[in-house]
């Protein structure tokens, strides 16, 4: 269960103040899908980067399994991004002279995670997310986009997180190619009971997930 209550994040930038999150409430159940729709400088990656301990609230909690992020020191969140969250971007994030399966590992050899482990695993997530094995052995740059993305969703995956947390994951994809990932997330969520928070402007994605929260000026609206 993620449990947000009046979430506010401010910046200072010389005499202004800008309210990028201005008093948001929602809780989302565990494994259930959920988007964040809004326009551009509503608030929806200041939001995220708060849920994922990326960026720490101005005022008010964020609970996660009944554990109050917001009161983490840095060291914990730290551990707390490495075991809990998967995190998947726009630009995949991947690093480029990897191959696909040693990005998948990386997460798991923060995690401490013994190699021999670590490179099943990331096999067989990349088989979930059907990478072919050559593709697998290939770095980022001699695949196509959605199979960047099919990676970074692996790489995400890698630790089992509870909370997979995604920020236009199909914005730089075709719709077709869209539709496969998001479908891939739906599908995991299903499966391993992983609360997925995604952040989209494609309504068509938005209107298929559980809950849908919008955001305007930083605040939800119906
Ligand atoms: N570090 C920062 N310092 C100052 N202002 C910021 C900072 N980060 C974000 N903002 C402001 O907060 C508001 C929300 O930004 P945010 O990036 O969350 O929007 P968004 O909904 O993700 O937009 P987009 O759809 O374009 O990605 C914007 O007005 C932005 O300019
Ligand atoms: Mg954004």
């Amino acid at each position: 269960m993620l449990q947000v209550t009046d979430v506010q994040r401010t910046f200072k930038s010389g005499d202004t103040t800008v309210t990028a999150v201005g008093g948001v409430n929602f809780k989302i159940p565990e494994g259930k899908f959920a988007s964040i729709v809004g326009q551009s400088g509503s608030g929806k990656t200041t939001l995220l980067s708060l849920l994922g301990g990326l960026d720490k609230p101005t005022s008010g909690s964020i609970e996660v399994d009944g554990q109050d992020i917001t009161k983490m020191h840095d060291h914990q969140l730290i551990g707390y991004r490495c075991r809990k969250i998967g995190f998947v971007f726009q630009q995949y994030n991947l690093v480029p002279n990897l191959t696909a399966i040693e990005n998948v590992m990386l997460p798991m050899e923060f995690a401490k995670v013994p190699v021999a482990k670590r490179q099943a695993r990331a096999k067989e997530l990349l088989a979930q997310v059907e990478l072919s094995e050559d593709q697998m052995k290939r770095k980022p740059g001699r695949l196509s986009g959605g199979q960047q993305q099919r990676v970074a969703i692996a790489r995400a995956l890698a630790n089992s997180p509870a909370l997979i947390l995604a920020d236009e994951p199909t914005g730089n994809l075709d719709s077709q190619t869209g539709k496969m990932i998001f479908d891939l997330l739906h599908s995991l969520s299903r499966s391993q009971n992983t609360t997925i928070v995604v952040v989209t402007h494609d309504l068509s994605i938005a209107g298929k997930t559980d809950k849908v929260f919008r955001l305007k000026d930083g605040k939800l609206v119906r």
